[in-house]
């Protein structure tokens, strides 16, 4: 009877251990001396993006593997909430944040909540401005230099046999279906794409500009209407994101147009449909957006300010390559 008292005793103790260490995440989450790194706040502007979704499963993967706790959070595309949430985790005493804003024009006030609470801090995928950054030096901005992408689709398009005058008319007519213009991806691949044409020394001619938010069904609407009022004349649709191709490119094949024959079609990221419909000849072709790159930079900037890194003003933005991907080259990207 003794011995089964002591036993049960015992395993009480055992569980009390147990509920004691779930009971205090705060403590925690500054990483303990027993192997414990603590945990990482990853802030996303919303889950509901193609591209982000394959950059925060990467991020978690890496994250997990190197020993962190990670909470990733959905923004919901916004702000407010995304504010909110920074200042959960800043309660919570996360050990670092890695976030992806919804709005890069609220940079100021998350860099200054971050400053505040002295949080090392990674920013992804939306870059702010060099100025804004110098604000706070445990501050680094890991991204792509997107007006490297918006070259690469300017060039896949110079690539091509006519080098995209498909009607022989002097001129390449094209419509551009942009991102959110708020982000500068979307400014300065909108601006690069028809400045590689341009300095190429062919002339352009904008049929139509809108804004598809890098969403696919706004891509596939904008594709559709301007196909249905400008026809033949659309020589070349580019997309500032695949997602949107995909959804143009729905809308390019009901009006019975043939990618690469009597229109061409360009994206950015890679994204697995994307690199399909490249391998089949239904796009023109992709920019690599490496996903799995940017989310391993992020990591390492994240481990080296934990290490006591600063980054001086002019030198908070890491980049990761830009890749062309055509036909040719597909198959080593999936
Ligand atoms: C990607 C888009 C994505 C956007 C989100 C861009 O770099 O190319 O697909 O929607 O980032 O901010």
């Amino acid at each position: 009877m003794k011995k089964i008292i002591a036993l049960l005793l015992s395993a009480i103790m055992v569980m009390a251990l147990f509920a004691g260490c779930a009971g205090k995440p705060a403590d925690d989450n500054k990483g303990g001396a027993d192997g414990d790194k603590g945990t990482i706040g990853v802030c996303i502007y919303k889950f509901d993006d193609a591209f982000m979704t394959t950059y925060r499963n990467n991020l978690e993967e890496i994250l997990k593997s190197k020993g962190y706790k990670v909470s990733v959070v959905d923004g919901n595309n916004d702000q407010n909430k995304q504010n909110e949430q920074i200042d959960t985790f800043i309660t919570q005493g996360v050990k670092a944040l890695i976030i992806n804003p919804v709005m890069t024009s609220a940079a100021d006030s998350i860099i200054d909540k971050v400053k505040n609470a002295n949080i090392p801090t990674v920013l992804i995928n939306r870059e702010p401005t060099a100025e804004q950054m110098s604000a706070y030096d445990k501050l680094v901005y890991v991204g792509c230099d997107a007006a490297q992408s918006g070259t690469f689709q300017g060039e896949l398009i110079l690539d091509t046999p006519n080098k995209g005058d498909i009607n022989g008319d002097g001129k390449v007519s094209y419509i551009m279906i942009q991102g959110d213009p708020e982000n500068i991806d979307a400014q300065l691949r909108t601006e690069y794409s028809v400045k590689a044409l341009k300095d190429a020394g062919i002339e352009v001619e904008e049929l139509d500009l809108q804004r598809g938010d890098w969403d696919r069904n706004k891509g596939q609407e904008i594709a559709q209407n301007d196909l249905a009022k400008f026809g033949d004349q659309i020589e070349v649709v580019f997309c500032n994101n695949d997602d949107m191709a995909i959804g143009a490119l729905q809308s390019i094949q009901a009006a019975g147009r043939t990618v690469n024959k009597d229109i061409y079609l360009v994206g950015v990221d890679a994204l697995d449909a994307a690199l399909n419909e490249v391998e089949q000849g239904n796009m023109t072709g992709t920019v690599l957006n490496d996903a799995k790159g940017q989310a391993t930079k992020a990591v390492e900037c994240m481990e080296e300010l934990l290490g006591g890194k600063t980054y001086a003003s002019g030198e908070q933005s890491v980049y990761v390559d830009y890749v062309k991907v055509t036909p040719d080259n597909v198959k080593d990207f999936k």
